[in-house]
């Protein structure tokens, strides 16, 4: 194996795309996102989602891909090549790779998770069980410590297999093939539910986008704008280690663009496969986290092709989350290249296997066991914990500073240079000047502020 002498480069643009969307596309969309929307209400809170990818997501994204682009470095070097001379700014690179490691270590155990139901669902285990039964199944899942090492065994080895693959040979041919497949099977279930009885399609459609004001609260504007920066990758430096491997300048706006939507549109198709079905069968649209893996299988269980189906979607799953982890890891993987000069295998090996024990903590969350403690400490299991502060307190906080940075802390022929300002109509630049400056931040620090309680003490909310 020899070292990385050479930075690593895209194939082709295309391939950046499908890895930066395999990246963005993951359970965030397809498993979190429905069942937020449905907690929320449906409609006003997918518009305002919607709202904030645009006025937040868009312009982080373009900031991460630019300033890796041009610094041609994983997210501690990228911040440092700005800001020569010792620059405090390599502490928000490291702490993106912090997060990035909070991150993986839990995502893999849901990631597990899809990978023991496309087991169960091979082997035709939901057929012919009620409602108990199958969420049965996934309690007992939930609380087998055992079961979920193994599969968060299996799931880490398989993204370190990809990751030790290299950039071109790993990376970017898997999500070449996994994405492509990933929208094709999101596509025909959303097909396949249209036809579904009782106007579940139309009952979806009407869920999802028409706007119910009266149950939107403003919890849910917070939880719209925390979950626009995880749906997009944005906040670890996930977007600048990819976009260090893009040679082309002119391809950051474009692409961009195009990864935004590519995870918007999967996301709302994805309301669109599981709401029909939750309507057409009568349950209940505000399920939580279950939703996926205790109401679909039973669903499933009981349509015609529900064999194909289960399969198919839990498969589908199981991608979405292995191309996301696989830019986790990347990340991890790119920072100690370049910091350590370590070669690739033993970077992924060893940081992998960090974050794998790191992970089992959450594992045996729900066994209790080893870490039966840690709940009465702080209110929720370890699992809970480490997605609380991974989603909202890490990636906004190093959003934040993205755009602060971009923003405010680079002069502005740098962002010029960076943004490729001379390539595009000059409106998109100011555009995205206005935006990364002013609105972005000022939108974060606001979520911020009413997180720690300031909003209201001030009698604003
Ligand atoms: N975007 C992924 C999802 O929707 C999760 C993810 C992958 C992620 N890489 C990330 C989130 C980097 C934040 C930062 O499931």
């Amino acid at each position: 194996m020899s070292l990385e002498t050479t930075r690593p480069a895209w194939g082709t643009r295309m391939g950046f795309i499908f890895a930066a969307a395999g990246s963005a596309v993951g359970l965030g969309n397809i498993w979190k996102f429905p069942y937020i929307t449905g907690e929320n209400g449906g409609g006003l809170f997918v518009l305002i989602y919607l709202g904030c990818v645009v006025l937040v997501g868009l312009p982080i994204m373009i900031s991460e891909v630019m300033i890796g682009n041009r610094s041609q470095q994983s997210p501690v070097g990228a911040f440092q090549f700005f800001r020569r001379g010792g620059s405090p700014w390599g502490i928000v690179g490291w702490f993106g790779v912090l997060a990035g490691f909070v991150l993986l270590s839990y995502y893999s155990i849901v990631a597990g998770w899809s990978l023991n139901y496309v087991y169960l669902a091979l082997s035709n285990s939901f057929h012919g069980l009620g409602a108990g039964a199958i969420s049965g199944i996934f309690d007992e899942l939930y609380l087998s410590g055992a079961r979920n090492i193994l599969w968060h065994t299996l799931f880490m080895c398989i993204v370190v297999v990809i990751v030790v693959g290299g950039v071109r040979k790993g990376i970017e041919k898997t999500c070449n093939l996994l994405m492509p497949l990933l929208f094709l099977i999101v596509f025909g279930i959303m097909i396949y539910s249209i036809f579904l009885p009782n106007h579940g399609f139309l009952k979806a459609l009407d869920f999802i986008f028409y706007p119910h004001v009266e149950k939107l609260t403003h919890r849910g504007v917070l939880e719209a704008l925390g979950h626009s920066f995880f749906t997009l990758s944005l906040g670890m430096g996930a977007m600048i280690t990819y976009g260090s491997y893009l040679s082309e300048r002119k391809e950051i706006l474009h692409s961009s663009f195009f990864i935004s939507i590519l995870d918007t549109v999967v996301a709302l198709m994805a309301c669109m496969m599981i709401y029909p079905v939750v309507f057409a069968f009568g349950y209940d649209a505000e399920a939580g986290p279950g939703l996926v893996f205790k109401t679909l299988p039973l669903v499933f269980s009981q349509l015609p092709g529900g064999y194909l189906l289960s399969v198919l979607f839990f498969l589908l799953l199981a991608f979405a989350a292995l191309s996301s982890a696989i830019s986790l890891q990347e990340v991890v993987t790119s920072t100690v290249i370049d910091r350590l000069n370590w070669n690739r295998r033993k970077a992924t090996l060893i940081t992998a296997s960090v974050i794998f024990i790191f992970g089992v903590p959450s594992a045996l969350a729900g066994s209790g066991g080893l870490f039966s403690g840690w709940a009465d400490i702080f209110g929720m299991n370890f699992f809970d914990s480490m997605d609380f502060l991974a989603s909202n307190w890490m990636l906004p906080l190093s959003g934040l500073f993205v755009a602060i940075f971009v923003g405010w802390a680079i002069s502005d022929s740098q962002r010029r240079d960076a943004f490729g300002a001379e390539l595009h109509a000059k409106w998109k630049y100011d555009a995205f000047n206005m935006l990364v400056r002013y609105v972005t931040p000022a939108m974060v620090f606001l979520v911020f502020m009413h997180k720690i309680g300031f909003l209201k003490l001030i009698g604003l909310v």
